[in-house]
């Protein structure tokens, strides 16, 4: 029998190509809050995970593992509703350790934003001081899962890539729809990250699943492997599909005065997954050539 998988946020960015990529290999079970899934999907539910118990989606899926990746990811949706961030970033994971028995295996995924602006290259071991409601809506998703007795991974990441859910759009394809749109736009000259593609990610995913005992009840950093920043990432980004860069402008984050507290260093040093599971990940030229290949799948 093989095993059984349930991915929550599968309508969203990484949960639709989990889906995608975990179908072929494993028993997936999937859920989103949209009523409808993807076309692709085998066995979806609906499902808020604003639900008091999560009894009936566990009795559905009966899985041996869930990848948890849903999550409110709008940073200024959160802090204006810090509430429902709570409830569905830190809380659901809560009712998914209540509802499931301790063989089930959880991954959590999680974030560069559970760090505070002044770290640069964040490791495992450093205090999580969220500035954000979100980072700290996630940070508390993690403090339910290495409290409880579960096999669990958290992954702390920085991700890009493409929706297959055509009605949503990320970092990567605004920034190149804008310009196919002849549109001027400013990209952040002063914030630094270090992004994973979400095909790189999804594939040291199942390293951690196939290798079980060597990740469990683990915090890992996985993100790229070369520090850039959103300038950077997007003349690169437009470079590789010869399109023109003269319409991205730096811009400052500080300019912004309304945005939700996100810090100007995203950093995350991924040198400790590196080592232990003799993986070299990525770095910025190859996961925008990873973002190329998969980008119109
Ligand atoms: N994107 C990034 O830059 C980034 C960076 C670091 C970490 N992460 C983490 O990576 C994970 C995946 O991010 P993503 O960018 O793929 O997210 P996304 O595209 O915004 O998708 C979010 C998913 O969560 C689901 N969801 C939201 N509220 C829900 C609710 N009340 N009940 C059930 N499902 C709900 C959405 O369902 P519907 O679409 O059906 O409403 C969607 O499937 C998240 O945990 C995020 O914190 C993301």
């Amino acid at each position: 029998m093989s095993m059984r998988l349930l991915i929550t946020g599968a309508t969203g960015m990484l949960g639709a190509t989990l889906v995608k990529h975990f179908q072929k290999e494993y028993e997936v079970f999937s859920t989103g809050s949209s009523e409808k899934g993807l076309s692709f999907f085998k066995n979806y539910t609906s499902f808020d995970l604003k639900e008091p118990s999560y009894e009936t989606l566990i009795k559905w899926s009966k899985p041996n593992l869930i990848i948890h990746c849903a999550a409110l990811t709008n940073g200024n949706y959160c802090d204006l509703n810090p509430k429902e961030a709570f409830l569905i970033n830190g809380i659901s994971v809560k009712k998914i350790t209540d509802a499931v028995n301790l063989d089930t295996k959880v991954i959590y995924i999680s974030t560069d934003a559970v760090f505070p602006a002044e770290l640069h290259m964040s490791k495992e071991e450093d205090c999580a001081s969220p500035n954000s409601v979100y980072g700290k809506s996630k940070e508390l998703g993690e403090f339910f899962l290495t409290n409880s007795k579960l096999n669990y991974t958290i992954i702390r990441t920085t991700i890009v890539g493409s929706n297959l859910n055509k009605t949503k759009s990320g970092f990567a394809e605004w920034i190149l729809n804008s310009v196919k749109n002849k549109e001027e736009i400013s990209l952040f000259a002063d914030v630094l990250f270090t992004p994973i593609s979400i095909w790189n990610l999804a594939e040291n995913i199942n390293q951690i699943i196939s290798n079980n005992e060597m990740f469990s009840r683990k915090t890992l950093h996985i993100g790229g492997n070369e520090i850039c920043t959103k300038y950077d990432f997007g003349i690169e980004l437009l470079k590789q599909f010869n399109l023109p860069v003269n319409l991205i402008k730096k811009g400052k984050i500080t300019d912004f005065k309304d945005r939700a507290k996100r810090s100007t260093d995203q950093t995350l040093d991924s040198s400790y997954y590196q080592n232990l599971s003799k993986t070299v990940l990525p770095n910025l030229h190859q996961t925008i050539k990873d973002f190329k290949i998969n980008y119109n799948e």
